[in-house]
């Protein structure tokens, strides 16, 4: 008889590879990106600088990073061949699903293996104009040009909106961006380096990172989490919503994570933003938190389930005025900066990733129930 193999469904515990990028801790609820703390980060140091931090390894002389600033600054315009593919994109497609065809599409020039910082920076710059660009269109509203003197997130609400937005907005989306930037080896990243590991392209490894970001139980969440207090409606529906939505065993969306058995400390620090910021629905969002964190402790005993980085994103992406099909597609911007960072990280050790499956299906020698017609015709 043969050893049984050990099948890790899932994943969990499995080591893939070694990182500097960031530590995440699940048991204490920790996240550092190259050995900062999230709270030593949030709020106050600006996204440009984070960059610089998970791209380079170590923070800038100055902030915001002068140099990331100018590299994004310099990036932005699009192609006209880039432009056009995004002018054909259907506007009524999600605009998650349009993303995945336009960051696809950034590949308008080469973009050789080994990926690059300025491979990265190029993607990070860009990918934000194109889907400004599409979202305008599919409004039916004039396109606007980029603003030189605003950083990413204000430049990516701007393109969004045509109109400056408020400190309050920037400051809020600028520590969303950094909290979203990066986290160990998740579903998405995991993606990425596997395309990245057969020595394919930057631009390609980051849309089959997309593609793993899009699902429901990953990045798609948020959208999901405003849908559940839409139909939660009210504060004295919550306990009552979440205890029958458990029931029908129903998961509930911004909370569980694979590897956070304490709150994630993203969601804690997104809270204090939506308090500091006054979102119009945390009220609302608060007992929904307090009623699910109950239920989830009475009718899932032992699983150890708690708010997560989504729901407290979901809250404050609504706060800064966008909409809830722009919640992934933001997420997808803001994580560009680990993205890029984990692919020039694999390639400096890259081998091959082709794991192994154990077969489970007919012995192999079965013969075709029908006669078949072997001769090769002679070419000509
Ligand atoms: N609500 C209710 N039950 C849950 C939840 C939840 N949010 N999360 C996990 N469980 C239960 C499962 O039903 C399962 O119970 P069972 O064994 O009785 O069937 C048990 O906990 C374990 O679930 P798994 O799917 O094995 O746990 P996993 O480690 O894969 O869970 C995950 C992580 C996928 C995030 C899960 O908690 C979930 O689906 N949460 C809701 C979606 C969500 O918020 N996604 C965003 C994640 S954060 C991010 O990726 C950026």
């Amino acid at each position: 008889m043969p050893e049984p193999v050990q099948i890790s469904n899932g994943l969990d515990d499995v080591y893939v590879d070694r990182s500097a990028i960031s530590l995440v801790d699940g048991e204490r609820g920790g996240l550092a990106y190259r050995g900062y703390d999230i709270f030593e980060l949030v709020p106050g140091v600006p996204y440009e600088s984070v960059v610089r931090l998970l791209l380079q390894g170590a923070p800038p002389d100055r902030d915001p990073a002068p140099e990331i600033v100018e590299a994004l600054r310099s990036r932005r315009d699009l192609s006209p061949g880039v432009a056009r593919l995004v002018d054909t994109v259907d506007p009524k497609l999600p605009p998650l699903q349009a993303m995945l065809v336009i960051l696809a599409g950034l590949a308008d020039a080469p973009y050789p293996y080994p990926p690059t910082a300025e491979q990265g920076l190029t993607i990070m710059a860009r990918l934000p104009v194109a889907l400004a660009r599409y979202m305008r269109r599919a409004h039916g509203l004039p396109m606007v040009e980029p603003r030189p003197e605003f950083s990413q997130a204000a430049n990516y609400l701007y393109l969004l909106t045509g109109t400056a937005p408020t400190p309050t907005q920037v400051k809020a989306l600028e520590s969303y961006f950094v909290l979203l930037a990066d986290h160990g080896m998740n579903a998405s990243t995991f993606a990425l380096t596997v395309v990245i590991s057969t020595q394919s392209d930057l631009v390609s490894a980051e849309t089959a990172a997309l593609a793993a970001l899009k699902g429901p139980v990953h990045g798609g969440a948020p959208s999901k989490v405003t849908d559940m207090l839409d139909a939660i409606g009210s504060a004295d529906r919550a306990a009552s919503w979440v205890h029958d939505a458990l029931a029908r065993r129903e998961r509930l969306m911004g909370f569980g994570h694979r590897v956070y058995k304490v709150e994630d400390p993203r969601a804690i620090l997104l809270h204090r933003i939506a308090q500091a910021m006054g979102a119009p629905r945390l009220a609302l969002a608060e007992a929904v938190e307090r009623e699910a964190l109950a239920a989830l402790r009475a009718q899932r005993p032992g699983q150890r389930l708690y708010t997560n980085v989504e729901f407290y994103s979901a809250v404050v992406l609504e706060a800064i005025g966008l909409p809830r099909e722009l919640f992934t597609p933001t997420f997808a911007i803001a994580r560009t900066a680990g993205w890029a960072a984990h692919a020039i990280e694999r390639t400096a050790d890259n081998r091959l990733i082709r794991p192994e499956v154990e077969y489970t299906g007919a012995p192999p020698g079965l013969k075709w129930p029908r006669p078949v017609d072997r001769a090769i015709p002679r070419a000509g």
